[in-house]
């Protein structure tokens, strides 16, 4: 069983978008997938179709145990299960960080789901604090989405940087190009930058495309809806690139 966060410290960069089509394909594929909403938006809930609200209740959910199982449900996609996310989601971190153990509680919510699902998949919000943390610790790897953009490249700098200052292990962090525009010189030079400088940046990338977009109107996986599309093939790409390239060591 393998854990993976879609997870960036900047904000609109195609986490939820790669999220939801990367569990749909996943699930298509044969493996047991659980998505998990961990931002108080609830954007891949809504493109679920499920209403953004924790059975269990908030404060079961940030217990853990096995409560939070009653709060999880399918989708209309075999082997997908959704754990929704609800709006007291955005006190996660002012309540982790009053808990002991204050950066382990997501993986002592995690773990008693782990026998159920051969993939965990986590759509995060924007976290640089004790969240991030929690994320981390939780998880096998963490998979981000760079723009190629000067402040996109930076916050990723940041990011890789506070996670060497605080011993996370940097080679569980993995980026892919997202909403490229090859037209764009900008785009082209900066990706060119990024794979010089940094490890870890996966072959794949999602270019800017309106049928991504069109997820909001349907509510389903563009992979679902458009399954030939070439915003359906970017994502099936991305993900036998991660299959071959970071989860070939798993079960999965
Ligand atoms: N490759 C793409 N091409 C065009 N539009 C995209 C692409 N990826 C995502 N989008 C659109 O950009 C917006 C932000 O995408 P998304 O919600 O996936 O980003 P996010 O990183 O999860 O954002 P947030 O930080 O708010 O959670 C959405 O409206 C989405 O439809
Ligand atoms: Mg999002």
């Amino acid at each position: 069983m393998t854990t993976l966060a879609l997870y960036s410290n900047k904000g609109g960069v195609g986490k939820t978008a790669a999220a939801v089509n990367l569990s749909y394909l996943a699930a298509q594929a044969g493996s047991r997938t659980l998505i998990c909403d961990l931002d108080p938006q609830s954007s891949a809930t809504y493109y679920f179709r499920v209403k953004p609200k924790l059975k269990s209740g908030a404060k079961q959910f940030i217990k853990g145990g096995k409560q939070v199982d009653k709060s999880i449900k399918g989708t209309d996609y075999d082997n997908l299960d959704l754990l929704p996310a609800d709006f007291s989601h955005r006190k996660l971190d002012v309540t982790f960080n009053e808990l002991k153990r204050s950066k382990h509680r997501l993986t002592r919510i995690l773990d008693p789901l782990k026998n159920k699902y051969d993939l965990i998949i986590l759509d995060c919000p924007v976290t640089i604090s004790i969240l991030a943390e929690n994320i981390f610790n939780a998880v096998d790897y963490t998979l981000v989405p760079l723009i190629p953009t000067t402040l996109s490249v930076r916050t990723h700098r940041q990011l890789l940087s506070f996670c060497k200052k605080n011993k996370y292990d940097v080679s569980n962090i993995y980026s892919f190009f997202s909403m490229v525009d090859k037209r764009k010189k900008m785009h082209r030079e900066l990706m060119a930058a990024v794979l010089n400088e940094f490890k870890g940046i996966l072959q794949s990338a999602i270019p800017y495309l309106s049928q991504i977009e069109r997820m909001g109107i349907q509510r389903e996986p563009v992979a679902a809806f458009l399954p030939k599309s070439v915003a359906s093939k970017s994502y099936q790409n991305l993900w036998q690139n991660i299959r071959e390239t970071i989860l070939s060591k798993t079960t999965i």
